[in-house]
């Protein structure tokens, strides 16, 4: 695999969480009533996690040359609670399988030269965190079962 390839995997990651950052940011407006306010704070909190994975991408790709994209992923909206935290959980799944392939593609590179271990370092380190977002995601969603 060629550096341009890993620039243009790490460049999907970074147009994922531009998309992520605007989506969970967009949901917290969504959400209403008194008894959300937990659901909004931990959709904003997450929100500033994807914007931290957003600098990590971008600067694994100046590290390779390369030109960090602008692009946006596709976004989905989502109106109740439930839907919302369901189609969060659906995207975070989704990150972690393509967090994965770039894993397994950088780990095929080592020793050919331009393989870096911060690459592989960082990159897992956003995988760990994409599936915490899943774990806290999950543990909403069966609250929700609780209160309604
Ligand atoms: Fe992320
Ligand atoms: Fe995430």
């Amino acid at each position: 695999m060629s550096k341009d390839t890993i620039i243009g995997l790490l460049n999907e990651a970074l147009a994922l969480e531009h998309a992520a950052f605007v989506q969970y940011l967009s949901h917290a407006e969504v959400v209403e009533g008194e008894i959300s306010e937990p659901i909004i704070a931990r959709l904003k909190e997450i929100a500033e996690d994807e914007k931290k994975h957003q600098d990590t991408f971008r600067k694994l790709i100046g590290l390779l040359g390369g030109v960090p994209s602008m692009a946006v992923s596709e976004t989905h909206k989502a109106s109740s609670v439930k839907e919302i935290l369901m189609q969060n959980l659906e995207d975070e799944k989704h990150a972690v399988r393509v967090y994965r392939k770039i894993l397994e593609e950088l780990r095929k590179e080592k020793g050919q030269g331009f393989y870096d271990f911060i690459l592989e370092h960082d990159v897992r380190h956003v995988l760990m965190e994409e599936q915490e977002h899943i774990t806290e995601i999950e543990l909403l969603l069966s609250r929700q079962g609780e209160s309604y």
